[in-house]
């Protein structure tokens, strides 16, 4: 037996042990002295040539030898391996002090913004919401609201033509009180608003666009009059544009309407004392409304002589442009993210 070389050995791990050691020199270690050919591999083959009487001692340090690697082996391996997922953990550490990633928070279009307004203001005074088709017949965006076919005040209203003369994108909302009136059979009273989209073949300019929004309004009753339409747009006017908000009517003319009126505000921005906004008059206009025409109102199924009613019309870009002090209607349909975030609903809360 050669002790010697045992006890060598021994020095030898435990020197090599005291050495920089990384995880790839570590596993050349196992093989250098525990591979097929390794070291103390080597040792154990003379096992069967050492005397008998020594096979118990040398058994026994070739072991202490084996224990002595396995155990630096070991210990070695978990320093080295915790040392592994320190570094990776210091190099993956958040920084909490790093600026965060901005997530863009959506505002809602402006429109929807000023239709929902209207919506609360009419729905807390019982009007229904109501919706039409866009894609209209002639009969209910002319015919039915007393504009027969060649009359002038088409002219105004040019629109596009689906297939024939007869299908159309709708100029206006009106003709949904056609329909809603139609569908009521003529016996019961209506208060509904219908915002919704409406095209007309404009060039479009600042204050001009083939799509635009309209959210009109009828209520049909009995012994309806001109008073309660002004007091209705009244409170409206209040609602939208402050308390200090007065209204006035001023005589205009609508085929559908009988009489009819324009509607005004005071001007907000200059207390009435007269502006560029109000075009230095102290009253900016916001509707087209009136009294039903008894013609309309015998179209649809309701008898003049029993029911009254009154209709209006808001164009909803002027009343966004006019709240928000907006000035080009084009804005509404250029979906620039930039005039969405200015009018954040946080903010024109
Ligand atoms: N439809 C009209 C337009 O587009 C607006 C209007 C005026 C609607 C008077 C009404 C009304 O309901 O009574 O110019």
């Amino acid at each position: 037996m050669n002790k010697e070389t045992i006890t060598k050995l021994k020095n030898e791990i435990e020197d090599i042990f005291k050495t920089d050691i990384d995880l790839q020199k570590l596993n050349d270690l196992k093989v250098l002295y525990l591979g097929k050919n390794g070291k103390i591999t080597e040792l154990s083959k003379y096992m069967k040539d050492v005397p008998n009487e020594e096979k118990k001692e040398y058994g026994t340090l070739l072991n202490e030898l084996r224990v002595l690697f396995n155990d630096k082996y070991d210990k070695t391996k978990e320093l080295l391996e915790q040392a592994e997922l320190n570094k990776k953990l210091a190099s993956e550490e958040i920084d909490v002090t790093l600026p965060a990633t901005s997530i863009p928070v959506g505002a809602p279009n402006i429109l929807e913004h000023i239709v929902e307004e209207v919506e609360e203001v009419f729905m807390s005074m019982g009007y229904d919401v109501v919706d039409g088709p866009e894609i209209e017949e002639d009969k209910y965006n002319f015919e039915l609201l007393n504009i027969p076919k060649g009359h002038p005040a088409r002219d105004a209203q040019d629109t596009f033509y689906i297939e024939d003369e007869n299908i159309l994108l709708r100029s206006q909302t009106s003709p949904v009180q056609a329909r809603t009136m139609l569908a009521a059979g003529g016996n019961t009273p209506i208060r509904m608003i219908c915002p919704g989209k409406t095209y007309r073949r404009d060039a479009d300019d600042a204050t001009h666009s083939h799509q635009f929004m309209q959210i009109e309004g009828l209520l049909v009753d009995k012994n309806i009059s001109l008073s309660d339409l002004k007091g209705t747009f009244d409170v409206i006017a209040k609602r939208l544009f402050g308390e200090n908000c007065t209204t006035r009517f001023r005589p205009s003319y609508y085929q559908f309407t009988e009489p009819s009126v324009e509607t005004d505000i005071s001007c907000f921005a200059c207390k009435g004392k007269g502006c560029p906004l109000c075009k230095n008059t102290g009253w900016i206009t916001v509707s087209g409304a009136g009294m039903v025409h008894p013609n309309v109102l015998k179209n649809c199924g309701y008898d003049p002589k029993e029911w009254s009613g009154f209709a209006f019309g808001f164009g909803a870009e002027r009343l966004a442009m006019l709240k928000y002090g907006i000035n080009d209607i084009r804005t509404f349909y250029q979906t620039d993210l930039r005039e969405s975030k200015t009018f954040d609903r946080r903010e024109v809360e």
